[in-house]
């Protein structure tokens, strides 16, 4: 079913539904491609409501019969749902339909991954289920029973009852259709329990496939985890007497909140020394958090209409931020979330697919679960707490909660709980929810008698969402330094509201070297140029001090690709010294190393008025990673040897620093030693984290042809580490050999393109590959369209997803952009592209 012309819905339109759910009873018949889905509705017709019409949303559902309080009706049936005619009073609307989960690979709606069957309702997939009013401000509760021949029957809610081939569940609290959730199938559970501090039992459960039993328990304790600091910090508790999670094979997304049955994509949920790294370790830990803080910001309050999204999500990103700054490392956590943000949210906001954090219009809601409306929506959040401070957002959560617990909510009933716990008028702060664009911020300074002033000018710049853009309110979180290097001013948050703003310093001794945006207080660009230097060796501020090490570098590179200068001695000296300075958290020195990524130099050449030239990129970070392994001969070895650990594997933060730090000694090491060392780590490792790392070190020496062949003999059986497999072949490829190097891949018998997790890792790397993908010859934009035009018939949400790789065409050159341009209008002809990829493609090429 595809609409030959995509229709536009826009928040303006939004009116209530005409008619209120009071209750929801339905009964699953499952039979893998005969599912009969019978529905008990009861309607009453909404007062609040202008609109009358009772449409039920519908697709690909066969009708079997349809009833109003018991007498047969024939409904008016539309490609989207249907109409009928009904009584202006309360009334029971039954229906049955049957779908077929066996052929949906969309994955969306109830469908099967490996035999099991799972559902994904968020945003609209329940409508793929049965016939309802599909959007977020219906909220009903729910009675399930299931019917089939599997040993676990699982749905939202408390277990009612069950036997022999059924299970009932109730869900006592109201939720939204995209909330629910249903999973059959032969899995094993993994239990545990946890008393909230109400006083309430839970019994818990992670739902696993049988042979993955061993992969349970870090998910389980990051739920007790996540469970205990929602209590401690949020004041929230649990209200269920169960908490499910389930892990599944095949799923669109990193993990989805259904009330009290949380659905995990496997690779976000199972871990096991041998099998996952460190960093996979700190992601599971986060989604887990990510998912039960949900149950308190996202389902007893939700959304109105999908325009909000962000109020959910950006809020429930910084709640699970805040979480892994408290569990971890606060200054490691904060460079990991700009680090992600620089690399995913600022191209979105600069590219054609720039839209506000709580967009106006779209054509399909899959395609706004974005870095903007989760990462910026979170960043957002965090500028509203840095502004009302930290008692005043203690005081504007908990009236939050108590005003709208049990609402589908609004941004603007967010920001009103703002306004009214601490008194302080938003009308400007809400910019940053309707304006898209990256705020660019130019700093200017003066020193005269014992008085310094700093000049801020903002600037966003246009874009087709946001062709005026106004200032932003601001928060710019400031220190100064003295010339001996001492701070003479603690850190200090000044808020620029105008276009061009000055802030004055008095009684100071001599002229300051300022720190500023410190932790990042707000997502902007900072046009600043200080000495570097001196704050990576001075700052307090342990974000900027990192910030410094990532600026010389920056500079340097591009001194490298635009005048052929060799790699800065102050970054050589600056990043060898706080490699070596053991008073420094490993983690955090693991960081400073990272120079800024390829694809955010090309951004940066761009802006600068050079066409950005991916094969000098890639050539001068080569080469800066070679000056420093010289630069720091004398020092690796022993670097290396006292950052290994001796200690039984945990995944903690202490332990993962210095694996961390280790690694990237290791890196450099490898440049030197030919890869030796790697070799012998490679031999000797017992987690993945070491062996992963040894095996990227030998395949960039060039010799990695054994370890991966012995890799794969390891691990053939287990899916998620062979995705990390055909990962990083790819990643770890010569710019030259990506293309050829992918390709190989999807050639290999284990390539099952229609697991998302095996296309991401095959052809998601690939296009994160930044000279790989750009290589001149076009092959990789060609492989690439190639492999979107097959899946997106299969599974349209993640083609279409995937389709952003090619937001940034505009920064290249003539003829790169034309081999794009043609790539991009061959997906777009392709006949019956879905509505999902034509948005994103078409919104591309709008560039
Ligand atoms: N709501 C999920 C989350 O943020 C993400 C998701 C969206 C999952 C859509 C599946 C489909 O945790
Ligand atoms: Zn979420």
């Amino acid at each position: 079913m595809r609409d030959a012309s995509p229709q536009t819905i826009y928040l303006k339109d939004y009116a209530p539904f005409g008619y209120v759910v009071e209750e929801v009873h339905l009964t699953f018949d499952l039979a893998p491609s005969a599912t009969r889905v019978m529905s008990r509705i009861r309607f009453a017709p909404n007062p609040d409501a202008k609109d009358t019409a009772f449409f039920l949303h519908g697709e690909n559902l066969s009708l079997i019969s349809a009833k109003i309080d018991g007498d047969a009706v024939k409904p008016t049936l539309t490609d989207t749902g249907l109409t009928c005619d009904v009584p202006n009073v309360p009334f029971t609307w039954e229906a049955e339909v049957q779908i077929d989960p066996a052929a949906n690979t969309a994955l969306e709606g109830l469908y099967q991954s490996n035999g099991m069957y799972c559902t994904q309702c968020e945003a609209e997939g329940f409508r793929k289920i049965t016939y309802y009013p599909d959007r977020p401000d219906v909220m009903s509760v729910f009675t399930v029973r299931i019917n089939g021949p599997h040993p676990v029957l699982l749905s939202n809610g408390n277990p009612v009852a069950s036997g022999d081939g059924w299970a009932e569940w109730h869900d006592p609290w109201p939720k939204p259709a995209y909330l629910f959730a249903l999973v059959a199938g032969e899995l094993v559970a993994h239990r545990d329990s946890f008393t909230t501090m109400e006083g309430r039992d839970v019994d818990l459960a992670l739902y696993v496939r049988p042979g993955d039993e061993g992969k349970c328990a870090f998910g389980m304790q990051a739920l007790k985890d996540s469970m205990k600091w929602d209590e401690d910090v949020y004041g929230r508790a649990y209200d269920l007497d169960v908490f499910n999670i389930v892990a599944v094979d095949d799923f669109n997304m990193g993990a989805m909140e259904n009330k009290g049955l949380n659905i995990f994509n496997a690779s976000a949920v199972l871990a096991s020394p041998e099998t996952s790294t460190d960093s996979n370790f700190e992601r599971i830990e986060a989604i887990i958090a990510h998912e039960y803080f949900h149950n308190w910001t996202g389902n007893r309050i939700t959304c109105r209409d999908w325009f909000q999204l962000c109020l959910k999500e950006g809020l429930t990103v910084f709640r699970d931020s805040q979480f892994t700054a408290d569990m971890r490392s606060e200054p490691v956590k904060r460079i990991s979330d700009v680090i992600v943000l620089r690399a995913h949210q600022f191209p979105e906001d600069q590219g054609p697919l720039a839209h506000p954090v709580r967009p106006e219009s779209f054509q399909e809601i899959n395609n706004f679960y974005t870095a903007t409306v989760y990462e910026k929506g979170a960043e957002v959040i965090r500028m509203l707490k840095t502004l009302v401070g930290d008692a005043g957002y203690k005081k504007a959560l908990d009236l939050y909660f108590d005003r709208h617990d049990g609402d589908a909510a609004t941004i603007e009933d967010w920001l009103q709980v703002f306004e009214d716990a601490t008194g302080r008028d938003l009308t400007q702060f809400k910019r940053w929810y309707s304006q898209a664009g990256t705020p660019r911020v130019a700093v200017t300074d003066s020193f005269e008698d014992g008085t310094y002033t700093l000049h801020f000018a903002q600037h966003t710049p246009p874009s087709a969402a946001s062709p005026k853009p106004q200032a932003q309110v601001i928060p710019i979180a400031v220190g100064l330094l003295g010339p001996d290097g001492d701070e003479v001013l603690p850190t200090h948050v000044l808020e620029l509201t105008d276009d061009s703003q000055s802030f004055s310093f008095p009684g100071l001794a001599a002229k300051p070297v300022p720190s500023i945006l410190r932790g990042f207080s707000a997502p902007v660009v900072l046009d600043h140029t200080p000495d570097h230097a001196f704050l990576l060796a001075h700052d307090t501020d342990p974000f900027n001090r990192w910030e410094a090490a990532r600026n010389l570098a920056k500079a340097s590179l591009l001194g490298t690709i635009m005048q052929g200068t060799a790699p800065d001695t102050a970054w050589l000296d600056g990043v060898a010294g706080l490699l070596t300075d053991d008073a420094l958290d490993p983690a955090y020195r693991g960081y400073v190393f990272a120079m800024p990524g390829q694809s955010q130099l090309a951004a940066d050449l761009h802006e600068a008025g050079t066409t950005p030239d991916p094969d000098a990129i890639w050539a001068s970070a080569e080469a800066h990673r070679k000056a420093l392994a010289g630069h720091m001969a004398d020092a690796l070895p022993d670097l290396y040897a006292r950052h290994q650990v001796d200690a039984p594997y945990a995944p903690d933060a202490g332990q993962a620093g210095q694996r961390a730090l280790g690694n990237t000694v290791l890196s450099l090491l490898t440049l030197l030693d030919g890869g030796e060392a790697a070799q012998a780590q490679f031999d000797s490792a017992t987690n993945m984290t070491q062996q992963l790392a040894a095996l990227a070190c030998l395949i960039r020496a060039g010799r990695g042809d054994a370890a991966l062949a012995q890799f794969e003999a390891q691990w053939k059986h287990d899916r998620l580490v062979m995705d990390k497999w055909f990962g990083l072949q790819v990643i770890e490829a010569d710019p030259d050999d990506a293309a050829d190097t992918a390709k190989a891949l999807t050639q290999h018998p284990d390539f099952n393109w229609k697991n998302p997790n095996r296309f991401r890792a095959t052809l998601g790397t690939f296009s994160a590959h930044h000279a790989g993908f750009h290589a001149k010859d076009g092959s990789g934009y060609t492989l690439l369209a190639d492999w979107l035009i097959k899946l997106d018939p299969v599974n349209p949400q993640t083609t279409a997803r995937m389709c952003s790789a090619f937001q940034t065409w505009r920064r290249y050159d003539a003829i790169r952009q034309s081999m794009i341009g043609k790539e991009l209008e061959r997906i777009a002809s392709t006949p019956n592209l879905s509505r999902d990829t034509t948005e994103m493609i078409t919104r591309i090429r709008e560039a």
